[in-house]
């Protein structure tokens, strides 16, 4: 299983992630990721089917802001839209 969340602290809205992986990162007004799954609450397992394209989001991103992890984020400090 695969969770993951953006760090919206580090993101610098370069814009990666959305292109590499539409079904999974948006943007904000300010142009800061989002995971679309729920909202950046990384509470939702990632389909397996969409598991590469995270990864290959995950390795793109420059600032290292997408997080993924096999276990769901509950009480991280990153859990903001
Ligand atoms: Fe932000 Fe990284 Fe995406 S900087 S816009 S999370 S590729």
């Amino acid at each position: 299983a695969a969770y993951t969340i953006v760090d919206q602290e580090t993101c610098i809205a370069c814009g990666a992630c959305g292109a590499t992986a539409p079904e999974l990162f948006d943007y904000n007004d300010e142009g800061i990721a989002f995971a679309i799954l729920d909202e950046n609450k990384g509470l939702t397992e990632v389909p397996e089917d969409l598991e590469e394209d995270l990864e290959d989001a995950g390795e793109g991103c420059p600032t290292d802001s997408i997080k993924i992890s096999s276990n769901p984020f509950i009480c991280t400090p990153e859990k903001t839209l």
